[in-house]
């Protein structure tokens, strides 16, 4: 059987998370004994679809001591990654709770520096192996050394052969990243915002129109709690999400759009595939530390949400 989703990470990360007592400066931090996950978009959002039971291949580039242990961990979840090996180590991302704030501190580094040859690797890649998926999901920053374009040059390669292109990054990736069109944005807040600046859109009506022209079919606009705006050629629609007591905000946005290509497999309408998405990010942020959604959960918010019963 031919697997559906392609995920694409090109800048993957360690992420190393830990609590402490209290986050101090100019002192050592005692932390506790850390928890290792995968990271990146593409991965997580793997990850989850792994979790709803759809079938998904990860690409991503891996290197180094850091980069083994990321596939151990992937191998473990018994995700189907494709690594593309690199000399430099992986990067690591470092979560730290202060347990006495509650407050958490995130640090995030830059990812080490791609040649040439290993991202027109993965561009041709993706273009010889394009016919055994239905969907291709961009997601995350994009390392040292890739072009600020590269996702648009993905998007060529797939939306020439006919196939869906979700793209979900932020800054120069994500400007440039939309210049051949996608079918499927997921800004949030900032992201929309900075696309909005970067535009010359007058209004958030003139940057859809933009971006519509442009060849982006479905903009989804997430924000947080206040829910989710879907825009497209036929119109706006507003989704609001469940209450819910969020435990830990990790893995919201890659949750969200993991439900929303679990729909999308399923022939979902796009307003139904929308809900999963918000169910999937709903169940993630009712879980506790890094651990991602789970599938009855996500069932039962989306069958509340929507009035639908999917089967998984
Ligand atoms: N407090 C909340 N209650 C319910 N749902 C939420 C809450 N916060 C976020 N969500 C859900 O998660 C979705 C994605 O959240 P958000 O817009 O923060 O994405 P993001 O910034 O990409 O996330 P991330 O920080 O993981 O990258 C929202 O559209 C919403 O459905
Ligand atoms: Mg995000």
């Amino acid at each position: 059987m031919s697997r559906q989703v392609l995920t694409v990470t090109m800048n993957p990360a360690l992420d190393v998370n830990s609590k402490a007592g209290e986050v101090v400066t100019d002192q050592k931090v005692r932390c506790e004994k850390p928890v290792y996950d995968p990271g990146g978009g593409g991965i997580n959002v793997a990850r989850v679809l792994k979790r709803l039971k759809i079938g998904a291949d990860a690409k991503c580039v891996v290197g180094g001591v850091t980069g083994d242990l990321l596939k151990s961990l992937l191998k473990q979840e018994k995700i189907n990654f494709l690594p593309v090996e690199i000399e430099q180590a992986t990067r690591e991302s470092i979560s730290i709770i202060d347990n006495k704030t509650d407050k958490q501190y995130r640090f995030v580094f830059p990812g080490p520096q791609l040649e040439k040859n290993i991202w027109k690797r993965i561009l041709s890649d993706v273009e010889d192996t394009i016919e055994d998926y239905e969907f291709v999901v961009a997601s995350g920053s994009l390392p040292p050394g890739v072009p600020d374009d590269f996702y648009s040059r993905l998007a060529e390669i797939v939306l020439k052969n006919d196939k869906k292109y979700i793209l979900d990054t932020s800054g120069d990736a994500l400007y440039e990243g939309i210049k051949s069109g996608a079918s499927y944005i997921k800004p949030n807040e900032e992201e929309f915002d900075e696309l909005m600046n970067r535009s010359e859109a007058e209004n958030r009506d003139e940057l859809i129109d933009q971006l519509s022209d442009n060849g982006v079919e479905n903009i989804i606009h997430t924000l947080g709690k206040d829910g989710t705006m879907l825009y497209n050629r036929e119109g706006k629609q507003k989704f609001t999400p469940p209450e819910i007591e969020v435990n830990s905000s990790i893995g919201a946005g890659d949750s969200f759009v993991g439900g929303l290509v679990a729909g999308l497999t399923k022939d979902l309408k796009i307003e139904d595939a929308v809900y999963f998405g918000v169910a999937s990010a709903a169940s993630t942020l009712q879980s506790p530390g890094t651990s991602l959604c789970d599938s009855d959960e996500v069932k039962k918010i989306h069958a509340k949400l929507s009035g639908n019963e999917i089967s998984l």
